[in-house]
């Protein structure tokens, strides 16, 4: 395991964001528990599969976007991109914490960092939205190149949570994966998960508890 791996590992037993954590996840889950139409169609149910990957592009390419036009001295076209993924951004923050909202306990650290990093993101490119208007193009792009540094370290936690611990997938639907055509993925899981991912953080093993039937 590389430095990054290594990284991207610990974030799932940092137990120092748990509170905000659940003080987050308390207000988000009952309320689209109670509105299950809602809560699935921001989970992806009517695409069958997660929305929350598809609608980060549109902030992620404008950012980027950006970037290129300022290299290339396009300063009111890098404005604008700047502008269409601010507006953009509000969509993959629901999707993303509807999402989160139902993942388990090591799941919902890395995601929680992740939606920080992505907070620090948009500030720092909505005050390059604001420098651009008011004292100039220079701290309006050096707001951007921090804000472009934030959206990929974002990104890469991201992934971490995508694509090394299965967030998202079979989330989005009650019915099991067999029942939708698919080969099943791990089972949800249950509090009694978290409690063993907690037994084995606090006894200072890391690793993920063992869930039978699970990956
Ligand atoms: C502008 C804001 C955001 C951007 C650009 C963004 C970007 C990303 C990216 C690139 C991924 C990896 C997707 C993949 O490659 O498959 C991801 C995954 C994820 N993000 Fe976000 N995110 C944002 C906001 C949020 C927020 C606020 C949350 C809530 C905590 C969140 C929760 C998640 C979750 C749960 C996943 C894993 C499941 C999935 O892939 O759908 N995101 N995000």
């Amino acid at each position: 395991m590389n430095a990054v791996q290594r990284w991207l590992k610990s974030l799932e037993s940092r137990q120092s964001v748990d509170g905000a954590a659940e003080r987050l996840r308390a207000r988000v889950r009952p309320f689209l528990r109670d509105r299950p139409a809602l809560d699935k169609a921001l989970r992806g149910e009517w695409a069958g599969h997660a929305i929350h990957p598809a609608l980060v592009t549109l902030p992620i390419g404008c950012y980027s976007a950006a970037a290129v036009c300022d290299l290339l001295g396009r300063r009111e076209t890098a404005r604008h991109l700047i502008s269409l993924g601010l507006l953009s951004t509000p969509g993959a923050v629901i999707t993303g914490l509807a999402e989160w909202s139902d993942l388990d306990l090591r799941q919902r650290r890395v995601g929680l960092v992740h939606a920080m990093a992505n907070a620090t993101s948009s500030v720092c490119y909505l005050l390059s939205w604001l420098s651009r208007h008011r004292s100039g193009d220079t701290a309006g792009r050096g707001w951007a190149v921090l804000g472009l540094a934030a959206v990929g370290a974002a990104g890469a936690i991201g992934g971490h949570l995508t694509y090394a611990q299965g967030a998202g997938v079979f989330r989005w639907s009650d019915r099991p994966a067999e029942a939708v055509g698919e080969r099943p993925g791990p089972r949800p899981r249950t509090p009694s998960d978290d409690a063993a991912d907690d037994d084995a953080t606090a006894g200072g093993r890391h690793e993920r508890a063992t869930r039978p039937g699970g990956s």
